[in-house]
């Protein structure tokens, strides 16, 4: 199976920074604009999907079942590439599913068949009777963890160093938003330069770096460095000033970013730039692992709370 009918946008343009307010502190920043991949099947889900579906295919299976929770960005990727590749989805839900919300809406606008899990049980979701049984009801499943984080996964997004190898010579640091650390994951075990990955978590604790480090050789320890400190009260949650932030950012660069991911990383990037943190002259990619549906999901909340 190739994917060459479907309509993805490779290798993602890299976008420079130009305004006086990025380039400041003698740093260059480039924005690697996976999100600009397909619009639904955007950012990191392209990278950590492709090889998924491929042994999916391969080994025969009629049905792809993924986890996620209400306004997961990784069912609506599945959803929608499994639409594209006419294969049958389904979306096990953390917690109850509720039909107006836009993310549900657009999963089942792609033919996802979607079932609730009840939250007590989601955390051993993999083990539970109730979720076995539920994908067993299907014939020839192939399941894709939550986030869909595997060795599929991390060579998906080790391709972003071949595109990046043809548009930009020798980069010091790469900057990636972080949730289960998959792609931060992927970025280090792939690279082949001495570059340092920078993940910004984008949830409370301390579990990121061991998290990204459970899948490389511990030689590249000092290749990461997780910035702990901008998850913004935690995951999902936001504030007045990260809302500015956004809206003042998109204006200067007209790079659309999301509450939940590359916001918070974006933040990170340039508070650390302000810091001094940089030694001058450095050329830093901004990895854009897409996520930008989940500001629907946010505007349907507030909307949903007044
Ligand atoms: C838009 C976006 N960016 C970043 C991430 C974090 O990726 P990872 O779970 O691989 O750390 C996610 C999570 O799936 C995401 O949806």
């Amino acid at each position: 199976m190739n994917f060459s009918s479907l309509p993805i946008v490779l290798p993602s343009p890299l976008q420079h920074l130009s305004s006086p307010s990025f380039s400041k502190n003698g740093v260059n920043i480039w924005v690697k604009r996976d999100d600009l991949i397909h619009p639904d099947i955007s950012g990191n889900k392209w990278r950590k999907l492709k090889y998924n579906l491929l042994r999916a295919i391969d080994e025969g299976a009629k049905t792809i079942i993924t986890f996620g929770g209400a306004f997961s960005n990784h069912l609506v990727a599945t959803a929608s590439i499994c639409h594209e590749l006419n294969m049958r989805s389904v979306g096990l839900v953390r917690g109850e599913i509720d039909e107006k919300n836009p993310t549900i809406q657009f999963c089942r606008s792609k033919g996802m068949s979607l079932l609730a899990i009840p939250r007590g049980q989601y955390r051993d979701k993999m083990s539970c009777d109730n979720t076995l049984q539920m994908i067993s009801a299907f014939s020839h499943p192939f399941v894709i963890p939550e986030g869909g984080t595997n060795d599929d996964a991390l060579k998906g997004v080790g391709e972003i160093w071949e595109e990046l190898e043809k548009q930009l010579d020798e980069i010091d640091y790469i900057f990636v938003a972080s949730g289960t650390g998959g792609t931060a994951a992927g970025l280090l075990k792939y690279c082949t330069t001495a570059v340092k990955v920078i993940s910004i978590p984008v949830l409370k604790g301390n579990f990121m770096y061991d998290a990204i480090m459970r899948w490389n050789h511990p030689e590249k320890r000092d290749q990461l460095i997780c910035m702990e400190g901008y998850h913004f009260g935690g995951y999902a949650k936001s504030d007045a000033v990260l809302e500015q932030f956004m809206d003042e950012f998109q204006k200067e660069s007209s790079v659309p970013l999301d509450y939940v991911y590359t916001g918070k990383a974006m933040y990170a990037l340039m508070d650390l730039i302000d810091k001094n943190y940089f030694p001058k002259g450095v050329k830093i990619v901004f990895l854009h692992t897409g996520g930008l549906q989940g500001n629907k999901g946010k505007a349907y909340l507030d909307e949903k709370k007044k």
